[in-house]
């Protein structure tokens, strides 16, 4: 799977990336991050991509010539599966739309700054609209690594049998189990007795329903769901 990057900011994108699942996704060749900077389509020499917004007003509009150039030039080598653009009024982003997305094979995030971009982008180019949260960034940049996290760690063959992703929070509509690991007791807590039986069968019962009791304590809301 490719993913492109339309940014103002590349330097914002380049660490996140280059470290653990996302580094091993890309060495095994499933994942590929193409970053763009969206000034090589600037329209003068000054690398100007923004201007004031029509109807005045603060803030300033990323502008139709840049993005329309820059995306018409990265789909002559083919179509995008789809047009992302970040932006705090999108859908939220969740794990199911993480697990659609990672079943594509090439796709491009745009990350918007300032005032947004020119509406007639995301009219005529945008296939989704994705928001991480209820929260205003100053730019598209940290979103978009979010979701290109959580999206690379779940095409299939990246993780192995030891990190499986079916495990993962939200992909069965559950929150994850607490989980211990060495010494046995700390501080005078010790590790639920169950985990320690090394019986398969009742160390799952516990689990789910260790899940199930979180879930309804944290995050009612997912049991209702589908
Ligand atoms: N850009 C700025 N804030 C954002 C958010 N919450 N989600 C996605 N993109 C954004």
């Amino acid at each position: 799977m490719t993913i492109e990057i339309l940014t103002v900011l590349p330097e914002l994108l380049t660490s996140p990336f280059e470290h653990s699942i996302m580094k091993r996704a890309q060495e095994k060749g499933l994942l590929e991050i193409k970053l763009h900077s969206l000034r090589d389509w600037a329209i003068n020499k000054h690398g100007q991509v923004d201007d004031y917004q029509y109807g005045g007003g603060a803030g300033m509009v990323m502008m139709c010539e840049p993005l329309a150039n820059a995306i018409d030039a990265l789909e002559k080598e083919s179509k995008f599966d789809e047009i992302i653009f970040m932006t705090p009024d999108g859908n939220r982003f969740d794990q199911k739309q993480a697990n659609g997305l990672s079943l594509k094979n090439r796709i491009l995030i745009i990350c918007g700054h300032y005032k947004g971009i020119d509406q007639r982008i995301r009219d005529l180019y945008v296939t989704r609209e994705i928001s991480i949260g209820d929260y205003v960034l100053s730019g598209g940049e940290l979103a978009a690594a979010v979701v290109v996290d959580a999206i690379g760690r779940i095409i299939p063959g990246v993780l192995n049998d030891e990190t499986s992703a079916l495990t993962d929070s939200f992909q069965d509509n559950l929150l994850a189990p607490p989980v211990y690991s060495r010494p046995a007791e700390f501080r005078g807590l010790p590790v639920p007795p169950i985990l320690l039986t090394g019986d398969p069968k009742k160390v799952e019962e516990w689990r789910q329903e260790q899940a199930f009791l979180r879930t309804k304590q944290r995050r009612p809301d997912l049991l209702d769901g589908e």
